[in-house]
């Protein structure tokens, strides 16, 4: 069944690759450990709960030491079920739940967004120190900005969930921002989105967005110096 493009399925095509998921999963296994595609979601619903709830209380104890909270604002989502797709037949691999859970990291999304630089490293660090989070991948793009502009920290973790009667690992990315690099991340993403610009302008945009992300890092620096000075000396 060839497609050009996922955004091309219908409801039909889209529930027979559902369907392939499930019918591969069921022969090539040694059964019970695998399972339907609503289960695995579920699972990865479950994961995202874990780590929200892992900032929640690293939130709430280091407000109390501090004095004021390290966590502006936690956003969590649910990769659809179009986009991993799509992202399995971009990366040509087999469609198969086992290779979904292998080959895709990013299907439980946490967003953490701080005030300040400090508090990511300081909430990465409490995070990763946790005995039950196993670091998968790091990638700082604080300290390696992408080309663009781009600046976050980006981990792929490990995270058990305690269900009825087996305890599973499931894979999660948590992102890391200040409000500032969320606030030119947001905006950079709806300029990639956005088919209808001429590419000059758009080339010109990215450049103006570039310049915008340097302006945007030193304001964090700043406002990181600021916030340290007033801690030490008032
Ligand atoms: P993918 O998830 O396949 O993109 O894997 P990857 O290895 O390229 O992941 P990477 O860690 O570079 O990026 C993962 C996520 O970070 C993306 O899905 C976006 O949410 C975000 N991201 C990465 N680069 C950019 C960027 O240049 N601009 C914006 N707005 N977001 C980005
Ligand atoms: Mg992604």
């Amino acid at each position: 069944m060839p497609f050009n493009s996922i955004y091309q399925l219908n409801a039909l095509q889209r529930e027979h690759i559902k369907s392939r998921l499930l019918a591969d999963d069921a022969n090539c296994l040694e059964n019970e450990k695998k399972l339907p595609i609503e289960n695995l979601m579920m699972y990865y619903r479950c994961a995202i709960m874990e780590i929200e709830t892992k900032f929640c209380v690293l939130n709430e104890q280091l407000s109390l030491l501090d004095e004021r909270n390290p966590i502006e604002n936690i956003r969590t989502r649910l990769k659809s079920w179009d986009s991993v797709i799509k992202k399995m037949r971009d990366k040509n691999l087999p469609l198969t739940l086992s290779s979904l859970e292998e080959n895709i990291h990013d299907i439980a999304g946490v967003r953490v967004i701080c005030s300040f630089q400090e508090d990511i490293y300081r909430l990465a660090d409490s995070f990763l120190r946790q005995d039950d989070i196993k670091l998968i991948r790091r990638k700082d793009y604080i300290r390696n900005p992408k080309p663009n502009g781009y600046r976050s920290l980006h981990l792929i973790v490990e995270v058990p969930i305690f269900l009825k009667d087996e305890t599973r690992f499931m894979k999660a990315e948590v992102q890391f921002r200040t409000i500032a690099m969320d606030f030119w991340a947001s905006l950079e993403h709806k300029l990639r989105y956005k088919k209808d610009i001429p590419e000059d302008a758009a080339e010109l945009l990215a450049e103006e967005l570039q310049a915008c992300s340097e302006i945007s890092a030193d304001l964090d620096r700043r406002m990181q110096q600021i916030k340290n000075k007033m801690s030490i000396e008032f």
